[in-house]
């Protein structure tokens, strides 16, 4: 019975701005405990709710959940929206079980649900700017606009390279360039890929590892000069290109070349951080320099930390790129430091961190005091006490390092003890003799000292400080030695212990520093710290061996960029105009080439047997070489140098510029010769360390050592081999002041500087080639992004795809080549412009991938969201789903039961037909209330339920009195005297009168006299026949019948509370009186018909001559009724209904009024004589 009942609900569930309040009881899952307005007010669901794709954003007011603007459909999510700008607040939703909504913004968190399932994930927007889209992503025509900017912004002051200033020949501008960055503590310009440092003398903070990070991987121009980038590029070339490399660093003392190799390892030290097992290998490099600078670096007037000796240090890397290993190289250790200095200036370090440094137990061990000024090789200067403290720190820092280099304790004492006897051996004195000789004084202690440090035996020492060993055919003649001969075999002594003992230190640190595993697949970069062009007031031996490396240094620079650049240039096909540059190889060959060069006559002059001196060596020059250009002896030159050059000075007119040098010395220098016992002695001490640094003199003990230059020579040629194998960057270090000051920029100095380091010649150079190369690959890939050819992905020949980027940039034709296999870019400008508009684009490509990222995002949000949304639609969908059912279930009972009671009304009670008939009941009464009559006289009622005639009736009754009282007491006063006239009327005359029916539909009115009367009347109520007070109730025309032959009269008939006036209206003048008959006297007779006669029976006294009085009135019902209501007499009225009604006539004879009805109404005399009167039945 109850299936087929079907409660439609046509209103289409909805979640539309949905706020459920209460808790729906069947639904578990979903709890709400808050009443605040929904979040969800998004989705619309217009179909199925399992049915995803149904969910449809149909409202046109942006959806808000939580701050995301949906905007278009789920297909097109990168359109999403993040409004306000502001970090979408929304938290999403889990799948199945439950939703979550939290927002964290400023209102209030809404609905919670608790179900464990549910996650909350409050994950924020990165609310970083997209930067805007760069319209202009071709190269602009000029360097103007956001170029500008992006160039100035990289040469914040000046220009960071040389090649880009304007006017490239002008030293002046080359200064001034320089000049105005090292104000703005801008200490590196490049050119090209050589760096310009400039010493700011004071720390900058360019050297933090934030810093340092900022060049990891950068290209050369992608961040500003600095020996970081450098480094870096050198890294990246050997570890990803497998090009051996070396930094060539120069400059003049104190222009921070040893600084620069510094921030070069540590660099080095710091990119490597994260790869395998270098710790130990980064700790080992990074003290080999406190190590090497406590026994090489010296005070000078120049540099507070000046190296006094040349280093090339090889750094070994893995496969990997890891350091594994190193290896130093020292060149010429400025050896006669150790036995004197100029004032002012001090000895190498280690002597004085010794002295300051060494605890008692150490310095009683070397029999030392604690003080500098004790010893003649360290009087020289007078040490502060800070500086003292400085020594003693750098001692504990020295003393570390060796830790680290892995020199045990006792090797350190064997280290120290040779230090301490060149101290000991410097206060060595000598005495004159009887015979004039030199002896050493029995108690002089030093002698002893020297002895037990070096182990050996003190009085073959004192033998062989004081006497010399010849051999001369044969014969072994021992000579003893003057004074000043004795000196210098002591100092000689000093110097080759200290000098050999170094380079022994040096080859103790290369092997702590090997390598454990030789990798077949190591490379190597080398750091070359070597000192610069020296020119002094007064050169000497060793300027000249600087210099000579100086110039070897630049034949290398200009075989290794000039030549191999043209020889790239050959190689890629490219065509070369030559550069105009000064290629040095002749001052080399000046120097070095075989049997005419000055070394070989130094040398020959050297061995040569006889008398050679100094000056014989000058005249030997002069001689082999007075023609050579570059050459100029004192009797060449033209009479203006010759006042500035002395006869014992040649010049070498260098490539950086002319150097005048003494040749005092330079015989006794070259030569470097230790007494033959002196050596022996050594090669037999007990401190190992001095016999093996003087162990291999003793095997070629016959052979005469090769000299001082020669070894240079060869030492020299050998690092350029090793540097031309590899690929070099230059840091040229330029010192601004020569105060050691920070913020001065000593014009003079630095133009001297920039001289002798050739660098307008390199910039010369450098803008006469190309300035950037890259292979085709390397190339497109970068700036593939720079056309819309090539980019993202360029399939044909990378050579195509940079032609296209060339053409797509507009580069002018002179701006660039292209090789075999790269292309050649004629200007840095260029290059930086198109690094410009690569930045530029990467702008955009960053924008482009952040807004496919965001887009990717959002749509991921979008579709927790939707998937949220469809889970509360599902609950919502349900609930409401339940609560439908409920209710259809609800009603199908309600409504079955309905019909039972329907069909069991008529039955015995039960529950539910008493149900229905309650129902039935309250429907009828509610469409009784609908359908009553309005008016009084409506007598219709609706039908009404069997169960419910009686109330029915009583309720018409009731409403009948409802309405009728509601008539009667809207009645006003006029009507209701009507009425009560009608009822008057009806008591006296109903059913007795057949005019009565007639008389009801009409009004009721009391004056019936014609209108031409009233003024009679009025005349005639104001005349003495009307007697004052009398009032008038009711006035008609009337006819009267004479009592005698019935004959017509017209007459008004006047009422009044008193009395009737019948009065003649004939005459039209005036009326006159006929009757006045009282009221209370009269009595009236009528017919039952129709008709208006009525028959005033007079009583006798009144008569006087006349009868009864026969009236005929247009409205007798009316006025009867109305003179009754004035009389309250109905009982004069008698309504007769015999056809003959006899009449009182004058004296006592009665008249016969006969009643018969006809068609026509009619009052006459019949022929029988009587009255007849004719009524219409
Ligand atoms: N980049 C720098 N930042 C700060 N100070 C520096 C820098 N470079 C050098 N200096 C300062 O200049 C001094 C001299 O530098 P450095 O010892 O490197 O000169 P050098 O060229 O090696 O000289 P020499 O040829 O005498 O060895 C340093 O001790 C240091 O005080
Ligand atoms: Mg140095």
């Amino acid at each position: 019975m109850a299936d087929p009942v079907v409660v439609v609900d046509s209103s289409p569930p909805t979640v539309n701005g949905v706020n459920v309040v209460d808790s729906p009881s069947n639904i578990d899952a979903v709890k709400v405990v808050d009443s605040s307005p929904p979040t969800v007010n998004v989705v619309n669901v217009a179909d199925s709710p399992s049915n995803v794709d149904a969910v449809k954003v149909v409202d046109s007011t942006p959806p808000t959940v939580n701050g995301v603007n949906v905007v278009d459909g789920p297909s097109d999510v990168h359109t999403v929206n993040v409004v306000n700008g502001e970090p979408p607040s929304v938290a999403v939703v889990n799948g199945v079980d439950g939703v979550n909504v939290v927002n964290d913004g400023p209102s209030p968190v809404n609905v919670v649900n608790g179900i464990d399932a549910v996650k909350v994930v409050d994950r924020p927007l990165p609310s970083d700017n997209v930067k805007p889209i760069n319209p202009a992503l071709l190269r602009p025509e000029s360097v103007s606009g956001v170029m500008e900017h992006a160039l100035q912004h990289r040469d914040r002051v000046g220009v960071q390279d040389f090649v880009l200033l304007e006017d490239y020949r002008s030293e002046a501008a080359f200064i001034d360039n320089l000049r105005k960055r090292f104000k703005e503590n801008l200490i590196y310009t490049y050119i090209g890929n050589v760096l310009i440092s400039v010493n700011p003398y004071k720390h900058l903070p360019i050297y933090t590892e934030e810093k340092t990070k900022l060049y990891f991987k950068k290209a050369f121009f992608e961040a500003s000069p600095h020996v970081f980038a450098i480094a870096d590029n050198a890294y990246r070339s050997l570890v990803y290109e497998h090009r051996e490399q070396c930094i060539l660093i120069s400059g003049e003392s104190g222009s921070g070349k040893t600084e620069a190799s510094k921030k070069v390892l540590e660099y080095i030290a710091a990119r490597t951080n994260h790869l395998r097992n270098v710790e130990r290998v980064k700790d080992k490099l990074l003290q080999s320099n406190p190590l090497l600078e406590a026994f090489g670096n010296a005070k000078t007037h120049r540099n507070d930390n000046s190296s006094r000796f040349g280093k090339y240090m090889d750094i070994q890397f893995n496969y990997e790129g890891a350091p594994e290993g190193g290896h130093i190289l020292n060149y010429l250790l400025e050896k006669s430091r150790v036995v004197s200095q100029m004032s002012g200036e001090r000895n190498f370090h280690i002597f004085y961190q010794l002295l300051s440094g060494g605890d008692n137990e150490l310095l009683a061990y070397l029999k030392l005091q604690g003080r500098p000024e004790a010893y003649k090789y360290t009087t020289d200067s007078v040490s502060q006490v800070s500086q003292k403290i400085t020594d003693a720190e750098q001692f504990r820092t020295v003393r570390e390092a060796m830790k680290v280099i892995e020199i045990g304790e006792d090797e350190q004492r064997e280290i120290f003890a040779i230090v301490a006897s060149v101290l000991h051996l410097g206060n060595i004195k000598f005495v004159q003799n009887d015979k004039g000789f030199a002896e050493i004084l029995s108690h002089d202690a030093n002698c002893n000292n020297v002895a037990e440090l070096l182990q050996v035996d003190p009085t073959k020492l004192c033998e062989a400080l004081t006497s010399r060993t010849i051999e001369a055919r044969g014969d072994v003649v021992n000579t003893p030695l003057d004074q000043e001969q004795a000196r210098y075999a002591r100092d000689a002594l000093a110097k080759a212990i200290y000098d050999r003992h170094f380079s022994w230190l040096v080859s103790r640190l290369n092997t702590s520093l090997d390598p454990k595993e030789k990798d077949p697949r190591a490379s190597v970069m080398g750091i070359l710290d070597i000192y610069g062009f020296e020119i002094f007031p007064k050169n000497s031996f060793e300027q000249f061996c600087i210099n000579f490396c100086n110039e070897k240094l630049q034949q290398l620079f200009i075989q290794l960029t000039l030549k191999s650049e043209q020889e790239e240039y050959l190689r890629e096909g490219i065509e070369w105009e030559p550069v105009e540059y000064f290629n040095n190889i002749i001052i080399c060959d000046l120097v070095e080439a075989k049997h005419r060069g000055i070394i070989s006559v130094l040398d020959d002059e050297c061995l040569r047997p006889g008398e050679a001196t100094d000056a014989s060596f000058l005249e030997k020059l002069n001689q082999q070489l007075g023609g050579h250009p570059h050459y100029k002896s004192h009797r060449k030159v033209d009479s203006r140098t010759q006042k500035l050059m002395g006869r014992d000075e040649f010049c070498i007119v260098h490539y950086a510029g002319e150097v005048t040098y003494s040749v005092n010395t330079f015989l006794e220098k070259n030569n470097d010769l230790l007494f033959r016992d002196l050596q022996t002695l050594m090669s037999s001490s007990g401190n190992s360390t001095v016999a093996k640094c003087f162990q291999d003199l003793k095997l070629h003990s016959k052979k005469r050592p090769e000299t001082a230059i020669t070894q240079f020579k060869n030492s020299l040629n050998e690092l350029i081999k090793i540097l031309s194998s590899k690929e070099p960057s230059y840091i040229r270090c330029i010192k601004p002041n020569d105060f050691k000051t920070p913020m001065q920029f000593d014009d003079k100095l630095v133009s001297h500087q920039v001289k002798y380091l050739g660098l307008m010649e390199n910039l010369r150079v450098r803008r006469a080639g190309f300035a950037y190369r890259r292979t085709y690959e390397v190339f497109l890939e970068r700036y593939k992004c720079l056309s819309a050819e090539t980019w993202p992905n360029f399939r044909g020949h990378p050579r195509d795809g940079v032609l296209k980027v060339v053409t797509a940039l507009k580069y002018e034709k002179e701006e660039y080549r292209m090789g075999n296999t790269k292309i050649f870019i004629r200007f840095p400008k260029t290059l930086f412009e198109t690094e410009d508009a690569f930045q530029l684009k990467r702008n955009d490509v960053a924008t482009i991938i952040q807004s496919r990222w965001r887009g990717y995002w959002q749509r991921k949000k979008y579709l927790r969201m939707k998937e949220a949304a469809v889970v509360i639609q599902k609950w919502v969908r349900r609930y409401l789903a339940q609560k439908l059912k409920e209710r259809r279930k609800n009603a199908a009972q309600v409504i079955r039961s309905f019909i039972k009671g329907f069909i069991t009304r008529n039955g015995p009670e039960t529950p539910e037909n008493r149900r229905f008939l309650g129902i039935a009941k309250v429907h009828w009464l509610k469409r009784l209330s609908t359908r009553l009559p309005k008016k009084v006289l409506d007598l219709s009622w609706p039908p009404c339920p069997a169960t419910c005639q009686e109330a029915s009736k009583e309720l018409h009754r009731l409403y009948r009195a409802h309405l009728s009282r509601k008539y009667r007491l809207a009645l006003s006063p006029v009507n209701k005297k009507q009425f009560e006239l009608k009822v008057l009327a009806e008591k006296i005359f109903k059913g007795k009168k057949t005019s009565y029916p007639a008389s009801v539909r009409e009004r009721f009115i009391t004056e019936r006299l014609a209108k031409e009367l009233h003024v009679l009347r009025n005349s005639f109520m104001a005349s003495p026949s009307w007697p004052t007070g009398e009032q008038l109730i009711y006035s008609t025309d009337a006819v009267k019948f004479d009592r005698r032959g019935y004959k017509p009269r017209d007459r008004a008939l006047l009422a009044s509370d008193k009395a009737l006036y019948v009065v003649d209206a004939s005459g039209r003048k005036t009326f006159k009186l006929k009757h006045r008959l009282p009221l209370e006297k009269i009595k009236v007779v009528v017919t039952n018909e129709s008709d208006n006669l009525i028959l005033i029976k007079i009583p006798q006294e009144l008569k006087k001559d006349k009868g009864d009085l026969i009236i005929q009135v247009s409205h007798l019902i009316e006025a009867l009724s109305v003179v009754t209501d004035y009389t309250k007499r109905p009982d004069i009225i008698d309504i007769v209904d015999t056809r003959m009604i006899t009449h009182n006539r004058q004296s006592g004879k009665d008249g016969v009024i006969e009643v018969t009805n006809g068609p026509q109404p009619s009052i006459h005399r019949a022929k029988s004589g009587n009255l007849l009167v004719v009524a219409v039945p």
